[in-house]
């Protein structure tokens, strides 16, 4: 069986872009793949957290995981920082990544140009080894995530050639090359703020409005669908280039309900923007309610927690593994013993 890897960062509750982008992802893969799916928390501290609300949100994503449908049976669900070997591989990952290739990240970019490079912390700069670190512990074959995690996947993939190239053997590989696997933009591979449609959706959005938390209330929901940023044509047509706003929709519905895309465009044709966004926000409160539901019940049950002990023991055995293989490449420590 191939091995799925992919995280979630507990920096915020998870948006419907989350949703659509990876978790919905998550869910359909895990029957035919040995998956790994991971709250990131390492990788959330790169920014300032307060401590107790961080806390809160990894058992909260934990939570929402489940709720979603991933299977603790079929998936091993961690937290990262419960498994050291992270840590420590990422180090070796630094150590074999030039600066300049993270300082082209687009990520980095952004976010060190709107903060300043002074106030930026050097987690912010370290981050895509840290994941890289994630993937590779795992052997992972296959990693499905959001458009925006594209270019931190090519760094994943140049670095496991130049580890291989430089410690290994061409006949004997010491890591797993890894595919990506992204849902098309009109599948929801970038869904997009719903104020300013030009930018994506993220959690960490300081407009409120601009996302759908997994936990926002239904009327909560309408509210913020109903607002929505459009434009004055009226039409409902999908044509992402002129007309971002009811495009979004258009693809938050699609993958909310499985229906093609021309399918719901021929089927509003002749409705307002209004009557649209009415129904969306129907369609939307259907998912996310029984996901809420079951989320309540398990965020303050023991259930959870067993499910996330067993899943970093789990963890730990797979990743150990690998460090074991990628220390005794770079020649770290002793020989290990033979007793
Ligand atoms: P994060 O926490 O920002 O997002 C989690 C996942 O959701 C996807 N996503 C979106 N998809 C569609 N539309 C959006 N608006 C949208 N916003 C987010 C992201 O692409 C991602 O798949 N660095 C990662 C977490 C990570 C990771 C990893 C992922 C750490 N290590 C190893 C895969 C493998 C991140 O910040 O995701």
């Amino acid at each position: 069986m191939k091995t799925i890897f992919s995280g979630i960062q507990p920096s915020g509750i998870p948006t419907i872009g989350n949703y659509i982008g990876a978790m919905k992802q998550f869910k359909m893969l895990q029957e035919n793949y040995d998956c790994f799916f991971c709250i990131v928390d390492e990788h959330a501290i790169t920014v300032p957290q307060d401590r107790l609300k961080l806390r809160k949100q990894i058992l909260q994503l934990a939570s929402l995981y489940i709720a979603v449908g991933l299977d603790p049976k079929q998936a091993t669900i961690f937290i990262q920082s419960e498994v050291p070997a992270h840590a420590e591989a990422a180090w070796i990952v630094q150590c074999n990544t030039a600066i300049g290739e993270l300082e082209r990240m687009t990520q980095f970019k952004d976010k060190s140009q709107k903060n300043g490079k002074t106030s930026v912390s050097a987690g912010l700069l370290t981050y895509p080894p840290l994941m890289v670190a994630d993937i590779i512990l795992y052997n992972s074959d296959l990693v499905p995530v959001g458009e925006d995690q594209k270019q931190h996947l090519e760094l994943t993939r140049d670095f496991v050639e130049r580890f291989n190239t430089r410690y290994g053997t061409a006949s004997q590989p010491i890591l797993t090359l890894p595919e990506v696997k992204i849902p098309k933009k009109d599948a929801g591979g970038r869904i997009m703020s719903l104020q300013e449609p030009t930018k994506k959706m993220s959690k960490s959005d300081s407009n409120t409005k601009g996302f759908i938390s997994m936990l926002d209330e239904p009327n909560v929901i309408r509210k913020k669908i109903r607002s929505a940023v459009t434009d004055s044509s009226g039409k409902i047509e999908y044509d992402p280039e002129n007309k971002p706003g009811i495009s979004n929709l258009l693809v938050i519905y699609s993958a909310m309900t499985e229906e093609p895309i021309e399918e719901i465009a021929t089927k509003y044709a002749d409705s307002s923007y209004a009557e649209f966004k009415n129904d969306l926000a129907e369609v939307v409160v259907a998912v996310l309610e029984p996901i809420q539901a079951r989320y309540e019940e398990l965020l303050v049950s023991e259930e959870l927690q067993d499910i996330l002990d067993e899943g970093a023991e789990k963890a730990q055995f797979v990743a150990n593994k690998t460090l074991r293989k990628m220390r005794n490449a770079v020649g770290l420590g002793r020989k290990p013993r033979r007793k």
